[in-house]
Parts: C-alpha cells; structure tokens; sequence
C-alpha cells in the first residue's frame, strides 16, 4: 500500500476513535464565531492527527483547521480537517468526520475521509482510483440534472453575505433535491460513490476538500470552480459532480449569478 495512504488510514481511524469517544459524553462547546462551534472533540482529534503527521513525516508541512498544524519548506502538505461536521456532533446528529489530505507541490496525492459511527472509509491515491471499505468506488452514471439528487452546504462565517440560498432554490427546482448535510468532507465522498450526482459549496478551506477532492477526481468525477475552471486548494468556489451533469450545472450557476447581479428577487 501507499505509505502515505497506510498512515493516514491508521491517523485517521485514531481520531475517529477520539471522536466516538467524545460522542457519547456531553458536549463542551466554544463558539470561534457567531455559530461556528468547536468542541473538545475537535482539539482532541486534532492533537492526535498532527502527533502522528509529526511522528511519521516531521519535514512535512500540516494545515490543520485548529490551528495546531505547522509551515514547512517541503512540498508535501497534509491538510486536516480533525471532525469535519462539528455542528453535527455537537446535537448529537451522526454525520461527521475525518478528513485528511495530502498535497505534493500543488498536487492532490492522497486522502483519507473516515466517517466512525457508520465505518465508512474514503481512500484515493493519485492515478489509483477511489475506494469505500477497500471496493473500487465510481460516481454515478446519471447524465441529466433533472433526475439528479445533490448536495450543498453553508457556512458557519458571514451567513448573511452568503448568496448561496438563491442557489439552493434552484437547484433544488431543477433537479430530484439538495441535500444539506453538514459535512462538506462527506458530501464530496458520496458523489465519488455516487450516491450524489453533485456538490457545490462557497468558501472551503483546504482541509474540507483535500481528501475528498482527490476521492471525486479518482472515482471519474470532476472538480471545478463555478466557471469550469480547474478547481485548486484555497479556491473560493467549488463545484463537484460526476462529471456527466457537470456543465448543466455549470450553466445553472452562471444563469444564477446573472440574476442576482440584475437584482432579480428570490420567487
Ligand atoms: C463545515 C462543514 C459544513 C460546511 C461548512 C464547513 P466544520 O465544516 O463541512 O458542511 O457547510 O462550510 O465549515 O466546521 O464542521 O469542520
Ligand atoms: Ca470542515
Ligand atoms: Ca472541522
């Protein structure tokens, strides 16, 4: 197996252990915004991966989301999402996890997404395909947004100045749904496997999507921004799919900005 692959499955499965444990006490939140919540869990977690990063890779850079990563000169970064889905875990709602990426000069490499109430492992390596649970996973074959079901989510900063509400409405129009999860890392893994046809959201950070950017690439899928480009870590839009309903839902973003740059009001 690939040895960066191999740690970070073990890192991984460390902290979603950290995370079950956590799961079943009650819950300590501290607020880094008006709803953007952090718990014990999530140091925790963190703590853990970025020890065991350190341990096997100590010339490797860590962008980890609480803060506990470190710079580093080499070209190879791990970005860290330690519960990827806090808002989640803090009501008690089983949909969160572990996501961990790994980044060689600019370059997606490896991932790991690891969700621990259900036992659900994301794996990919570049050029190796995307698995669930050790099975070849691939996104879906659906070719037409209108028997599509997708994904979005929002977020947790600046709810306010956030247009993503008119998209949500239609999308939703336009297609079987959207689902909001709450965990950017999971939405990405299902449409590798192909239970969503597609996923966009507005300002990630990079350890929301490392991981599952990479899952989506390696299952057949595509990851752009809004306009088609190609989407890179740090990019402040992004549109996931299977590929097949990828430009349908490029047009649908783009007719959406013209409207609410022409003031069109919501229907
Ligand atoms: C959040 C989740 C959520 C997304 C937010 C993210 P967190 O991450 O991925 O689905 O909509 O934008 O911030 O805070 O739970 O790690
Ligand atoms: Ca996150
Ligand atoms: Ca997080």
């Amino acid at each position: 197996m690939n040895p960066f692959l191999e740690v970070a499955i073990e890192t991984a499965r460390e902290a979603g252990e950290i995370l079950l444990t956590e799961f079943d006490r009650p819950v300590n939140i501290s607020y880094k915004g008006e709803v953007d919540l952090v718990t014990q869990a999530d140091k925790r977690s963190e703590q853990a991966i970025v020890a065991k990063l350190r341990s096997h890779f100590p010339k490797h850079g860590i962008v980890a989301e609480e803060g506990g990563g470190t710079d580093s000169e080499s070209p190879f970064r791990w970005h860290v999402d330690p519960l990827d889905g806090t808002t989640n875990f803090a009501h008690g709602y089983p949909c969160f996890a572990v996501s961990i990426g790994l980044e060689e000069a600019g370059e997606l490499i490896a991932g790991v997404i690891y969700q621990p109430v259900s036992g659900e492992l994301f794996t990919a390596v570049k050029g190796e395909g995307a698995y669930l649970n050790q099975k070849k996973i691939h996104v879906s074959s659906i070719e037409m947004l209108a028997t599509s079901l997708l994904a979005t989510g929002f977020p947790s900063v600046k709810r306010a100045q956030n247009p993503n509400i008119r998209y949500y409405w239609d999308f939703t129009m336009r297609s079987h749904g959207v689902r909001r999860d709450g965990s950017a890392a999971l939405d990405l893994a299902a449409v590798a496997c192909g239970r969503f046809e597609g996923f966009w959201e507005f300002g990630l950070h990079s350890w929301d999507v490392a991981a599952g950017v990479l899952l989506v690439r390696e299952a057949g899928g595509t990851v752009t921004q809004f306009d088609g480009q190609p989407y890179r870590l740090g990019d402040r839009e992004l549109l996931a799919s299977n590929s097949k309903v990828h430009s349908e839902m490029k047009d649908v973003a783009a007719s959406i900005a013209e409207s609410i740059a022409s003031g069109v009001p919501l229907p």
